[in-house]
Protein backbone atom coordinates (compact mmCIF):
# COMPACT_ATOMS: atom_id res chain seq x y z
CA UNK A 1 0.00 0.00 0.00
CA UNK A 2 2.86 2.44 0.92
CA UNK A 3 3.88 1.74 -2.87
CA UNK A 4 1.07 2.40 -3.85
CA UNK A 5 0.54 5.68 -2.10
CA UNK A 6 3.67 6.88 -2.83
CA UNK A 7 3.26 6.36 -6.71
CA UNK A 8 -0.54 8.02 -6.91
CA UNK A 9 0.19 11.09 -8.40
CA UNK A 10 -1.40 13.10 -5.61
CA UNK A 11 -3.12 16.58 -5.89
CA UNK A 12 -3.08 19.39 -2.66
CA UNK A 13 -5.83 21.81 -2.86
CA UNK A 14 -5.29 23.08 0.65
CA UNK A 15 -1.99 23.47 1.39
CA UNK A 16 -0.47 26.69 3.39
CA UNK A 17 2.89 27.80 2.18
CA UNK A 18 3.74 29.35 5.58
CA UNK A 19 2.79 26.59 7.27
CA UNK A 20 5.24 24.49 5.19
CA UNK A 21 8.15 26.39 6.84
CA UNK A 22 10.26 23.48 8.55
CA UNK A 23 12.67 24.46 11.36
CA UNK A 24 15.94 23.66 9.92
CA UNK A 25 14.87 26.43 7.27
CA UNK A 26 13.17 28.71 9.87
CA UNK A 27 17.17 28.40 11.47
CA UNK A 28 18.86 29.53 8.14
CA UNK A 29 16.49 32.56 7.32
CA UNK A 30 16.75 33.59 10.98
CA UNK A 31 20.65 33.36 10.60
CA UNK A 32 20.57 35.24 7.29
CA UNK A 33 18.55 37.82 7.99
CA UNK A 34 19.54 38.47 11.76
CA UNK A 35 16.72 37.13 13.20
CA UNK A 36 16.59 36.16 16.88
CA UNK A 37 14.25 32.92 17.50
CA UNK A 38 12.37 31.93 20.74
CA UNK A 39 14.09 28.18 20.23
CA UNK A 40 17.36 27.42 21.00
CA UNK A 41 17.76 24.46 18.41
CA UNK A 42 15.63 22.92 15.57
CA UNK A 43 14.57 20.05 18.47
CA UNK A 44 13.40 22.79 20.89
CA UNK A 45 10.98 24.12 18.07
CA UNK A 46 9.69 20.88 17.37
CA UNK A 47 8.81 20.11 20.83
CA UNK A 48 6.80 23.11 21.12
CA UNK A 49 4.42 21.70 18.13
CA UNK A 50 1.73 21.06 20.41
CA UNK A 51 -1.65 22.48 20.28
CA UNK A 52 -4.70 22.64 22.37
CA UNK A 53 -6.97 24.58 19.32
CA UNK A 54 -6.20 26.51 16.09
CA UNK A 55 -5.49 29.38 17.61
CA UNK A 56 -2.62 28.07 19.56
CA UNK A 57 -1.89 26.87 16.91
CA UNK A 58 -2.04 30.53 14.80
CA UNK A 59 0.44 32.04 17.40
CA UNK A 60 3.24 29.66 16.36
CA UNK A 61 2.20 29.96 12.65
CA UNK A 62 2.35 33.61 12.66
CA UNK A 63 5.39 33.84 14.89
CA UNK A 64 6.98 31.14 12.86
CA UNK A 65 7.08 33.04 9.45
CA UNK A 66 9.02 36.58 11.10
CA UNK A 67 11.99 34.85 9.34
CA UNK A 68 10.52 35.90 5.53
CA UNK A 69 11.73 39.08 4.74
CA UNK A 70 13.05 39.28 1.63
CA UNK A 71 12.08 37.90 -1.77
CA UNK A 72 14.89 35.20 -1.92
CA UNK A 73 13.31 33.75 1.58
CA UNK A 74 9.74 33.37 -0.05
CA UNK A 75 11.49 31.53 -3.33
CA UNK A 76 13.41 29.16 -0.61
CA UNK A 77 10.16 28.69 1.47
CA UNK A 78 7.88 27.50 -1.83
CA UNK A 79 10.71 25.69 -3.60
CA UNK A 80 11.59 23.80 0.13
CA UNK A 81 7.86 22.62 0.22
CA UNK A 82 7.79 22.12 -3.55
CA UNK A 83 10.88 19.90 -4.00
CA UNK A 84 9.54 17.32 -1.06
CA UNK A 85 5.85 17.28 -2.03
CA UNK A 86 7.32 16.23 -5.58
CA UNK A 87 9.78 13.61 -3.82
CA UNK A 88 6.35 12.08 -2.30
CA UNK A 89 4.56 11.83 -5.87
CA UNK A 90 2.55 14.53 -5.74
CA UNK A 91 1.92 16.42 -9.12
CA UNK A 92 -0.35 19.42 -8.17
CA UNK A 93 -0.61 21.74 -5.07
CA UNK A 94 -2.64 24.99 -4.76
CA UNK A 95 -1.28 26.60 -2.30
CA UNK A 96 -2.85 29.82 -0.24
CA UNK A 97 -0.82 32.68 0.79
CA UNK A 98 -1.36 35.03 3.94
CA UNK A 99 -0.47 38.83 2.32
CA UNK A 100 -1.66 40.48 5.69
CA UNK A 101 0.59 38.54 7.95
CA UNK A 102 3.28 40.03 5.65
CA UNK A 103 2.28 43.39 5.39
CA UNK A 104 1.78 43.73 9.42
CA UNK A 105 5.21 42.81 9.70
CA UNK A 106 6.47 45.65 6.89
CA UNK A 107 7.14 43.22 4.18
CA UNK A 108 5.50 44.30 0.81
CA UNK A 109 3.37 42.72 -0.99
CA UNK A 110 5.63 42.54 -4.28
CA UNK A 111 8.69 40.96 -2.58
CA UNK A 112 5.80 37.73 -1.13
CA UNK A 113 4.79 37.47 -4.70
CA UNK A 114 7.40 38.25 -6.50
CA UNK A 115 9.54 35.68 -4.29
CA UNK A 116 6.48 32.69 -4.30
CA UNK A 117 5.59 33.18 -8.13
CA UNK A 118 9.40 32.67 -9.27
CA UNK A 119 9.26 29.44 -7.09
CA UNK A 120 6.03 28.71 -9.02
CA UNK A 121 7.59 29.03 -12.21
CA UNK A 122 10.29 26.87 -11.55
CA UNK A 123 8.20 24.15 -10.02
CA UNK A 124 6.31 24.15 -13.05
CA UNK A 125 9.43 24.45 -15.46
CA UNK A 126 11.26 21.68 -14.16
CA UNK A 127 9.73 19.50 -11.43
CA UNK A 128 6.74 18.14 -13.55
CA UNK A 129 4.63 19.50 -10.90
CA UNK A 130 2.17 22.42 -11.17
CA UNK A 131 0.99 25.14 -8.84
CA UNK A 132 -2.44 27.10 -8.39
CA UNK A 133 -2.19 30.69 -6.11
CA UNK A 134 -4.96 31.44 -3.42
CA UNK A 135 -4.71 34.54 -1.92
CA UNK A 136 -6.42 33.76 1.59
CA UNK A 137 -7.80 36.93 4.10
CA UNK A 138 -6.88 36.80 7.63
CA UNK A 139 -10.22 36.36 9.29
CA UNK A 140 -9.82 37.74 12.52
CA UNK A 141 -8.86 40.90 11.14
CA UNK A 142 -11.24 43.85 9.62
CA UNK A 143 -13.12 43.14 6.39
CA UNK A 144 -11.96 46.99 5.04
CA UNK A 145 -8.38 45.49 5.68
CA UNK A 146 -8.93 42.49 3.84
CA UNK A 147 -10.69 44.48 0.50
CA UNK A 148 -7.77 46.99 0.58
CA UNK A 149 -5.29 43.96 0.17
CA UNK A 150 -7.13 42.89 -2.52
CA UNK A 151 -6.97 46.44 -4.30
CA UNK A 152 -3.64 46.68 -3.51
CA UNK A 153 -3.25 42.97 -5.34
CA UNK A 154 -4.37 44.30 -8.99
CA UNK A 155 -0.35 43.68 -10.70
CA UNK A 156 -1.37 40.48 -9.80
CA UNK A 157 -5.31 39.41 -10.19
CA UNK A 158 -4.64 37.94 -13.14
CA UNK A 159 -2.26 35.08 -11.93
CA UNK A 160 -4.03 34.63 -8.91
CA UNK A 161 -6.33 31.46 -8.90
CA UNK A 162 -8.90 32.38 -6.51
CA UNK A 163 -9.11 33.89 -2.99
CA UNK A 164 -9.31 32.10 -0.23
CA UNK A 165 -10.82 33.05 3.54
CA UNK A 166 -8.24 31.34 6.31
CA UNK A 167 -6.95 32.32 10.26
CA UNK A 168 -9.22 32.15 13.40
CA UNK A 169 -12.76 30.68 12.99
CA UNK A 170 -15.22 31.12 15.73
CA UNK A 171 -16.98 33.88 15.64
CA UNK A 172 -15.51 35.62 12.68
CA UNK A 173 -18.38 34.17 10.06
CA UNK A 174 -18.24 34.24 6.51
CA UNK A 175 -20.47 37.08 6.57
CA UNK A 176 -18.50 39.49 7.61
CA UNK A 177 -16.43 39.71 4.41
CA UNK A 178 -19.38 39.09 1.90
CA UNK A 179 -18.31 42.56 0.35
CA UNK A 180 -14.47 41.27 -0.41
CA UNK A 181 -15.72 38.15 -1.87
CA UNK A 182 -18.37 40.19 -3.69
CA UNK A 183 -15.84 42.84 -5.10
CA UNK A 184 -13.75 39.29 -5.84
CA UNK A 185 -16.47 37.82 -8.34
CA UNK A 186 -16.64 40.96 -9.99
CA UNK A 187 -12.77 40.92 -10.50
CA UNK A 188 -13.76 37.07 -11.91
CA UNK A 189 -12.12 35.36 -9.20
CA UNK A 190 -13.08 31.52 -7.82
CA UNK A 191 -13.62 32.04 -4.23
CA UNK A 192 -12.94 29.60 -1.42
CA UNK A 193 -13.20 29.58 2.01
CA UNK A 194 -12.50 28.01 5.30
CA UNK A 195 -15.65 26.97 7.09
CA UNK A 196 -16.84 23.79 9.45
CA UNK A 197 -13.21 23.35 10.79
CA UNK A 198 -13.81 24.59 14.41
CA UNK A 199 -16.48 27.06 13.17
CA UNK A 200 -20.13 25.03 12.99
CA UNK A 201 -22.12 23.76 10.09
CA UNK A 202 -24.11 27.07 9.44
CA UNK A 203 -20.54 28.77 8.84
CA UNK A 204 -20.77 26.28 5.42
CA UNK A 205 -23.58 27.21 4.68
CA UNK A 206 -22.84 31.12 5.07
CA UNK A 207 -19.79 30.57 3.00
CA UNK A 208 -21.75 28.67 0.10
CA UNK A 209 -25.11 31.22 0.03
CA UNK A 210 -23.04 35.00 1.06
CA UNK A 211 -19.71 34.04 -0.52
CA UNK A 212 -20.11 31.83 -3.54
CA UNK A 213 -17.30 29.52 -2.91
CA UNK A 214 -16.42 26.75 -5.01
CA UNK A 215 -14.97 24.36 -2.81
CA UNK A 216 -14.79 24.51 1.45
CA UNK A 217 -11.72 24.09 2.77
CA UNK A 218 -12.03 21.52 5.94
CA UNK A 219 -16.21 21.21 6.17
CA UNK A 220 -15.68 18.32 8.75
CA UNK A 221 -18.59 19.79 11.04
CA UNK A 222 -20.92 19.52 8.08
CA UNK A 223 -22.37 16.55 9.80
CA UNK A 224 -23.69 18.38 12.21
CA UNK A 225 -26.63 19.40 10.51
CA UNK A 226 -28.32 17.09 7.72
CA UNK A 227 -29.68 19.78 5.42
CA UNK A 228 -25.55 21.01 4.86
CA UNK A 229 -24.65 17.72 4.25
CA UNK A 230 -27.31 16.87 1.45
CA UNK A 231 -26.37 20.75 -0.16
CA UNK A 232 -22.84 19.34 -0.25
CA UNK A 233 -23.31 16.61 -1.68
CA UNK A 234 -26.36 17.39 -4.57
CA UNK A 235 -24.11 19.83 -5.56
CA UNK A 236 -20.81 17.85 -5.48
CA UNK A 237 -19.01 20.94 -3.81
CA UNK A 238 -15.39 19.46 -2.93
CA UNK A 239 -14.27 19.43 0.79
CA UNK A 240 -10.41 19.53 1.51
CA UNK A 241 -10.09 17.89 4.48
CA UNK A 242 -6.72 17.53 6.24
CA UNK A 243 -6.78 14.21 8.58
CA UNK A 244 -3.64 15.43 10.25
CA UNK A 245 -4.43 18.59 11.04
CA UNK A 246 -7.37 17.58 12.86
CA UNK A 247 -5.64 15.88 14.80
CA UNK A 248 -3.00 18.34 15.74
CA UNK A 249 -5.90 20.96 16.59
CA UNK A 250 -8.22 18.85 18.51
CA UNK A 251 -11.24 18.87 15.42
CA UNK A 252 -10.72 14.99 17.13
CA UNK A 253 -9.09 13.33 19.70
CA UNK A 254 -7.35 10.53 17.31
CA UNK A 255 -7.24 10.09 13.65
CA UNK A 256 -10.05 6.80 13.95
CA UNK A 257 -12.44 9.24 15.34
CA UNK A 258 -11.78 11.37 12.01
CA UNK A 259 -15.51 11.91 10.08
CA UNK A 260 -13.47 10.97 6.81
CA UNK A 261 -15.02 7.57 6.16
CA UNK A 262 -18.37 9.16 6.88
CA UNK A 263 -17.81 12.13 4.65
CA UNK A 264 -17.59 9.86 1.82
CA UNK A 265 -20.34 7.62 3.38
CA UNK A 266 -22.56 10.48 2.63
CA UNK A 267 -21.21 9.94 -0.81
CA UNK A 268 -19.45 14.18 -0.56
CA UNK A 269 -16.35 14.73 -2.96
CA UNK A 270 -13.73 14.48 -0.35
CA UNK A 271 -10.13 15.43 -1.22
CA UNK A 272 -7.15 14.89 1.16
CA UNK A 273 -4.16 17.79 1.82
CA UNK A 274 -1.80 18.42 4.51
CA UNK A 275 -2.30 21.94 5.57
CA UNK A 276 0.42 22.82 7.50
CA UNK A 277 2.38 20.12 6.86
CA UNK A 278 5.76 21.62 8.83
CA UNK A 279 3.60 21.87 12.33
CA UNK A 280 1.09 18.86 11.88
CA UNK A 281 3.09 15.60 11.48
CA UNK A 282 3.72 15.45 7.68
CA UNK A 283 2.83 15.75 4.47
CA UNK A 284 0.63 14.73 2.01
CA UNK A 285 2.00 11.18 1.97
CA UNK A 286 2.21 10.80 5.36
CA UNK A 287 -1.85 12.20 5.56
CA UNK A 288 -2.42 9.19 2.61
CA UNK A 289 -0.61 6.48 4.80
CA UNK A 290 -2.06 7.82 7.87
CA UNK A 291 -5.46 7.28 6.54
CA UNK A 292 -4.97 3.82 5.58
CA UNK A 293 -3.82 2.88 8.99
CA UNK A 294 -6.84 4.38 10.75
CA UNK A 295 -9.15 3.40 8.34
CA UNK A 296 -8.25 0.62 6.49
CA UNK A 297 -8.90 2.27 3.11
CA UNK A 298 -8.53 0.16 -0.61
CA UNK A 299 -6.84 1.54 -3.48
CA UNK A 300 -10.17 2.51 -5.28
CA UNK A 301 -11.15 4.68 -2.38
CA UNK A 302 -7.35 7.00 -2.74
CA UNK A 303 -8.32 6.42 -6.48
CA UNK A 304 -11.51 8.41 -5.89
CA UNK A 305 -10.12 10.83 -3.70
CA UNK A 306 -7.20 12.05 -6.17
CA UNK A 307 -10.15 11.77 -8.94
CA UNK A 308 -12.01 14.19 -7.00
CA UNK A 309 -9.24 16.61 -6.68
CA UNK A 310 -7.57 16.42 -9.95
CA UNK A 311 -11.31 17.29 -10.98
CA UNK A 312 -11.24 21.00 -8.79
CA UNK A 313 -7.58 21.21 -9.34
CA UNK A 314 -6.95 24.96 -10.91
CA UNK A 315 -5.15 23.60 -13.69
CA UNK A 316 -5.43 23.90 -17.59
CA UNK A 317 -7.83 21.43 -19.16
CA UNK A 318 -4.54 19.71 -20.96
CA UNK A 319 -2.80 18.87 -17.43
CA UNK A 320 -5.96 17.97 -16.26
CA UNK A 321 -5.77 15.12 -18.85
CA UNK A 322 -2.75 14.82 -18.57
CA UNK A 323 -2.70 13.90 -14.37
CA UNK A 324 -6.19 12.24 -15.09
CA UNK A 325 -4.18 9.63 -17.53
CA UNK A 326 -1.61 9.43 -14.80
CA UNK A 327 -4.18 7.56 -12.38
CA UNK A 328 -5.59 5.85 -14.73
CA UNK A 329 -2.17 4.14 -15.85
CA UNK A 330 -1.17 3.65 -12.49
N1 LIG B 1 -7.14 26.92 9.67
C1 LIG B 1 -7.31 28.23 9.59
N2 LIG B 1 -6.34 29.06 9.24
C2 LIG B 1 -5.14 28.54 8.95
C3 LIG B 1 -4.91 27.20 9.03
C4 LIG B 1 -5.97 26.34 9.40
O1 LIG B 1 -5.86 25.10 9.50
N3 LIG B 1 -3.61 27.02 8.69
C5 LIG B 1 -3.10 28.23 8.40
N4 LIG B 1 -4.02 29.17 8.57
ZN1 LIG C 1 -6.04 25.58 6.20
Amino acid sequence: MHDFLRALPKVELHLHIEGSLEPELMFVLAQRNGIELPYATVQEAKDAYHFSDLKGFLNLYFQGMNVLRHEEDFYDLAMDYFKRARGEGVVHIDMHFDPQAHLQRGVPLEVVMTGLLKAKQEAEDTLDLSIGMIMAFLRDRPAEEALHVLEQAAPYWKLLDAVGLDSAEQNNPPAKFVDVFQRAKQLGLVRVAHAGEEGPADYIKEALDLLGVQRIDHGVRCLENAEVVERLRSEQIVLTVCPLSNVSLKVVEELRDHPLPKLLEKGLKVTISSDDPAYFGGGMLTNHTACAEAFGWDEAVFRQITRNAIDEAFITETRRGELLNRLAAL
